[in-house]
């Protein structure tokens, strides 16, 4: 799992950062200078060496053709295989458990047709109350299809704090006050809007005592925050590639199934690409599946697409998951104490370092309007960050291309803003 050197010097991992920033494309303003970008929450930045790799991949096919897929180390019939090791180490995973394939929303489906089977009074699902809009359609989706009603069978988890943070107390009570009536939970590993890091070790450890199945959206958690799926025991977990991966717009996303569901038999929507590569091209009627997470599979790859994928998880592969993530609270440390210096800001992500990763969410006291001037005021100079109803500012700064010099321009813009007549400060 963490073959990658996790034994980097302070000094070299210093370097490692100060270097990592050129790996990257940066958009420009109308004077052709990088903007500072801090919405890698959203979309991830360009790796440079995507170009020159779909270029090789293009190049392979004008060449080979249909010899493509089984000539060459990057050979297209496994080159899912590719991106498994650091998919795994990112995840905290066994390659076996983690498969690059479809989208996020389809691969929640996919585990949901396996994970959610209700049985007499167990058949309520839990998300939480401002679960991402997909995830949300999605459970109601499978309620629906399996003659249930969303109105009755889903359990919302509301939060207890301010900001719509959760405490791991009322999470906690909230599973075991239902635990007889769910059959599955769905929660997000880093809250889309509030930027919280659940407790994800505590809560798949309580599910797991109930015998209650466990899926973790990881979208805003993997290359972000440290996760290990297979030691917390999650049954299963889903994420995308285009946000901290970088790995482009629309990129294909993951899924992960624990090994202890491993070769069980259970309900499973399958595709020829889900079948034993040993026996796939004898064409047979009868599915033989791939050992693991691959008999999720249902078509063959995306070539191109996973080029890019596998070019973002390139960059991670030098520096340690524990270095990623001190980088990642130091920033996150300098960019909150920015922040927190104007008293309007009214921060919405939790503090505690176990319950946030790089990402930033805050709004204004004095109200919508001023948040939403304060966010037009930071594009226009040159910040990226990104806006959430009912008026939330999100920034994120990412180890792997910010540093404190996108702060300081934040810290320059934000004074600037707050010095301005008329403005509360
Ligand atoms: C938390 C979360 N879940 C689900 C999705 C949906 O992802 P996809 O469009 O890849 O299915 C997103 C997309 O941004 C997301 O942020």
């Amino acid at each position: 799992m963490h073959q990658n050197n996790e034994r980097l010097s302070t000094e070299e991992t210093l370097k490692w950062f100060q270097n990592s920033r050129r790996n990257f494309l940066f958009p420009v303003n109308e004077l052709d200078q990088p903007k500072t970008y801090l919405c890698g929450n959203s979309l991830g930045l360009q790796p440079k060496t995507v170009r020159e790799q779909i270029q090789e991949e293009l190049q392979r096919w004008a060449q080979l053709g249909i010899d493509g897929y089984f000539e060459g180390d990057t050979a297209w019939l496994h080159y899912a295989d590719l991106c498994k090791p650091e998919l795994a180490r990112l995840t905290g995973a066994r390659p076996a458990e983690v498969a690059l394939m479809n989208s996020l929303t389809t691969n929640l489906h996919l585990l949901m047709v396996s994970f959610y089977q209700p049985r007499g009074r167990r058949r309520k699902i839990l998300i939480e109350h401002q679960a991402f809009p997909s995830d949300h359609y999605a459970v109601a989706s499978q309620l629906r299809w399996h003659g249930f009603s969303p109105s009755e069978d889903l359990i919302i988890l509301k939060p207890d704090l301010p900001g719509g943070v959760f405490s791991s107390e009322h999470i906690l009570a909230t599973i075991e006050q239902h635990a007889q009536e769910l059959a599955l939970i769905l929660l997000p590993a880093v809250q889309y809007v509030s930027g919280q890091w659940l407790p994800m070790k505590d809560v798949t450890a309580l599910a797991e005592k109930h015998e209650i199945p466990i899926g973790w959206d990881c979208a805003h958690a993997t290359g972000n925050v440290p996760l290990a799926l297979h030691e917390w025991g999650a049954d299963f977990a889903v994420g995308c590639s285009y946000k901290y991966l970088n790995g482009g717009p629309g990129a294909p996303g993951w899924a992960f199934v624990h090994d202890k569901h491993h070769g069980r038999t259970m309900p499973r929507l399958t595709g020829w690409w889900g079948n034993n590569p040993q026996t796939r091209f004898a064409m047979a009627p009868t599915f033989d599946p791939a050992a693991g997470i691959d008999a999720w599979q249902l078509s063959n790859v995306p070539i191109l697409a996973a080029v890019a994928v596998l070019a973002g998880l390139e960059v991670f592969s030098p520096i340690p998951v524990s270095a990623l993530r001190a980088q990642s609270l130091h920033l996150h440390a300098a960019l909150r104490a920015v922040l927190e210096r104007h008293p309007d800001v009214e921060m919405l992500t939790p503090e505690t370092a176990e319950a946030h990763g790089c990402q930033l969410s805050f709004g204004l006291r004095s109200g919508r309007e001023s948040t939403r001037a304060l966010f037009e005021h930071l594009l226009a100079n040159d910040i990226v960050g990104d806006w959430r109803e009912p008026g939330i500012i999100r920034l994120s700064p990412v180890p792997l291309y910010n540093s404190l010099e996108d702060i300081a321009q934040v810290d320059k813009s934000l004074t600037a803003y707050f010095e301005t007549a008329g403005r509360s400060g």
